[in-house]
Formats: C-alpha cells, structure tokens, sequence
C-alpha cells in the first residue's frame, strides 16, 4: 500500500532527477508547490556545493521566492530574463498526451507565464498525477478578478463544471499572489474538450487564466518511492 511518506519520496525523486538536467549559467523557472520545493531546494544545495555556477531563476509564487532567497538561489524576473533555460514545476493532473492541470496551490498564472518564457518545461510528479483525462480526479483552477466574480458562476455550471469559490480554513476567500479569487471547478466526468473550455474561459471579461497548460510538450518525470 503506498502512503504519504512514499508520495513524499516519490516527489523528491522526481525533482532530484530533473535537477540532475541543471547546468551552470542556465536561467531556470522555479516551481511551485510541494514536489517543486523539492526541486528548489535540490537547486540551492547543488549551489551551495558549488557544482552550480551563475544560475539564475524566476519563481512563480512569492513563496517559491522566499524560499530561494533563503537559499541564496539568485533570483531575477521575466522582465530582465524574458527567455528562460528551463522551469521545474510540479502538476495537479498529466494526460497521456502531456497536457495538464496546475494550479493547486494557486500560482497558475505566474506558473503559466514561466512555462511559456522556458525552451524546455520540465514537469515533475508522483504517479498519483498521472490521469486518463484531466478533469477526472482534480477540479480545474480558474482564477478571476474579485469584481464580480460571482458573474462567472452560472457560466461555469452552463459548460458542465460545479464551481467553488476556494476559501481558506476561515472561510475566507483565498487570493493569488496577484490578488485574484480561484473558482475550482470540479467535472463529473473529467473535461471532454480542454481546448475549447480554454477557449470559452479566458475570451471572458474577469478570467484571468486557467490551470490548463496544454500543448506545452512538458518532459515528465515521475519519481519513485
Ligand atoms: C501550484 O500552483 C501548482 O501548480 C503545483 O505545481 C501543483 O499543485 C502540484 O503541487 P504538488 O507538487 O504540491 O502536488
């Protein structure tokens, strides 16, 4: 039976082996999320080995920033470093033809914004992640502007998905690093048509982004425990 701690493993697995891909002077995007933490930090001590040299990274969360500060990964931004080496990000969700969901952790945006300045994506996971069809075990992340988010509600339910404003323990809604609102949208069975649902989402006035990143020819490497 596979419990947390294999999982965990598992994770570390898959982040060490893509680290294992990162050679000196790269400009790297840095995930976020708990199996891309272990990508960080394998980063900042391959680093501080000095086996690395002059790497750089752009985070896609202020959390994945704070922990490569704290590992003295230096850091810059997409308006300095607009083309980047590669980015080691996790997922929620991986089809067979490599497209997927992100966005549990809320960090969809700056994720997508990374993966698409990166010459190569490199997506790390447990073989939890991997699905037949997104959708069927993860509810997509659909981030919105807080102005009138819930205009967004009726049209979600219209394309087949049942929409939850993400809140926090509290109660409160919970609010991307940009200040946004996430709607998950849980479909009963999986999403039949990720590329038109991308198309009618973000044509919207209030949708910023998805947590689908398709087309993106990700490497994908799935750890072992
Ligand atoms: C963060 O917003 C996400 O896209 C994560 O990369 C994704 O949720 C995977 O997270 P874990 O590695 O924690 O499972």
């Amino acid at each position: 039976m596979i419990g947390p701690g294999d999982t965990s493993r598992a994770k570390q697995d898959a982040a060490e082996r893509a680290v294992e891909h990162v050679q000196s002077g790269m400009a790297l995007g840095l995930g976020s999320g708990s199996t891309a933490k272990f990508a960080v930090e394998a980063i900042g001590r391959r680093l501080k080995a000095g086996e690395l040299r002059e790497v750089v990274g752009v985070a896609t969360s202020v959390e994945t920033r704070e922990l490569a500060s704290a590992l003295a990964i230096p850091l810059t931004d997409l308006g300095d470093c607009p083309l980047l080496d590669m980015t080691i990000d996790g997922a929620d969700e991986i089809d067979p033809d490599g497209n997927l969901i992100k966005g549990g952790g809320g960090a969809l945006l700056w994720e997508k914004m990374v993966a698409t300045a990166s010459k190569r994506l490199c997506i790390v996971a447990d073989e939890s992640k991997l699905v037949d069809r997104l959708g069927e075990a993860f509810p997509l992340p659909v981030e919105v502007v807080r102005f009138g988010w819930q205009v967004h509600r009726a049209m979600l339910r219209e394309l087949g998905a049942e929409p939850v404003l993400r809140s926090d323990l509290g109660g409160a809604p919970c609010r991307t690093d940009e200040g946004h609102y996430i709607l998950d949208c849980k479909f009963e069975n999986g999403i039949e048509d990720p590329y038109s649902l991308q198309q009618a989402l973000v044509i919207r006035p209030g949708i910023v982004e998805t947590g689908l990143f398709l087309d993106m020819k990700p490497e994908v490497i799935v750890g072992r425990a």
